[in-house]
């Protein structure tokens, strides 16, 4: 068992409570969450407002738009996950706030109000990665124990890891390009399907014939599990340039085919990710946006049964941003022994998961 589950295991009284705040691409959220013994019982409170229908009409998220929305319902947003988990500003421990990665528009407001809160309030600050969150997220639902291979696969990052412990983080492999939510979301908009991308083709895709259109696996000849998804898109974009008066059925099958062939590449290059592994772990974890895809759940479930592995997934909600998974992040940390962050912490529009350790030790650019 590792030291943190320990902690947690110990039988003791709940210790740590965290305000978190998540604003770095288009979800304003704030959660109470605490380091109670069992999953069921750390997440007091997860407000999650989305920006989805105002950034739908643009096909993407607008970061200007994104910033000025979060500054509109910050407020609104954390008062309502205090008052949900019956605590307030003077009952919490610590207030948490995505530094990075994502929109620095975004990332300013919840990290200008999580530092004000905490200096108002004279409570300790700690500034998350947000990536850190994601992988932390399958140990706050369901205590997997370290080390595990990590999928990491949302709307603006794709990578394979292997995470040895808190701040312990190796990267396997990446995309070379897109990130595989981007190329959902752009072949969603291709065939006119609303924004988020990997939500509307999961749906279109059930009707559809994943045959019908051909692909080439991209990489397979590659060393190591670098993904890329960007040929796939070519490919699809030139699909969809066959198709005459498109109808329902050729979104149907393209959307089906296009989905086959992503987590065809994918799961491919996650054989190729263990295999590269040094702790040969026993759980395969997914995180992020695309983890919600049921037809990769599956996928990354099936070898987990043919290999013998524990394969661990978040909720469909935790796997999509929302700031429990950032105060869990925090609460992770603060057991590992990483002290609190000082109040003029940097927000990082790019920070790597192989970064993170110095973040909270001291204050680095
Ligand atoms: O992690 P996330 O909520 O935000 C980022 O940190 O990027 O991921 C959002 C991404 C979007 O690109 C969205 O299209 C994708 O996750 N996504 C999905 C599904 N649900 C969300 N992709 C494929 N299938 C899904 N069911
Ligand atoms: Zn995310």
């Amino acid at each position: 068992m590792d030291s943190n589950r320990e902690k947690l295991a110990s039988g003791r009284t709940v210790i740590v409570k965290v305000l978190a705040i998540e604003s770095s691409c288009d979800e304003t959220s704030a959660a109470v969450v605490c380091d109670a013994a069992t999953p069921d019982g750390r997440i007091l409170s997860n407000v999650i407002k989305s920006q989805i229908a105002i950034h739908a009409e643009f096909g993407g998220v607008v970061p200007e738009i994104a910033a000025r929305n979060h500054m509109d319902v910050i407020d609104v947003v954390v008062e309502e996950a205090l008052e949900k988990a019956n605590e307030t500003l003077k009952t919490v421990d610590l207030i948490a706030a995505t530094a990075g990665p994502g929109l620095i528009g975004g990332l300013l407001v919840g990290m200008v109000t999580a530092k004000a809160l905490a200096l108002m309030n004279g409570k300790p600050f700690m500034a998350i990665n947000h990536l850190e969150g994601h992988l932390l997220t399958p140990r706050l639902c369901y205590d997997v124990e370290f080390p595990y291979l990590l999928l990491l696969a949302s709307g603006g990052h794709f990578l394979f890891a292997e995470i040895f412990g808190v701040g312990k983080y190796e990267v396997l492999g990446k995309t070379l390009d897109d990130a595989a939510g981007e190329a959902f979301d752009k072949v969603a908009r291709m065939l006119g399907l609303a924004y988020p991308g990997g939500p509307s083709i999961q749906k279109i895709a059930k009707n559809g014939d994943s045959s019908r259109f051909d692909y080439t696996i991209p990489m397979q000849r590659r060393i190591g599990c670098d993904v890329s998804f960007s040929g796939i898109k070519t490919a699809t974009k030139l699909h969809i340039a066959t198709l005459k008066n498109i109808c329902d059925q050729d979104r149907a099958d393209v959307a089906a085919s296009f989905q086959l062939t992503v987590i065809t590449h994918i799961t491919k290059k996650l054989r190729k990710a263990y295999q590269m592994t040094k702790s040969k772990p026993k759980n395969i974890v997914i995180a992020g946006g695309v983890a919600a895809n049921e037809a990769l759940r599956e996928a990354v479930a099936k070898i987990c049964e043919q290999e013998n592995f524990n394969f661990s997934a978040p909720s469909l909600e935790l796997c999509s941003d929302n700031a429990a998974m950032i105060g869990w992040a925090a609460i992770e940390r603060m057991l590992a022994g990483f002290k609190p962050s000082k109040l003029d912490a940097k927000t990082r529009p790019r920070w790597p998961i192989t970064e993170i350790d110095d973040s909270t030790e001291s204050n680095i650019e």
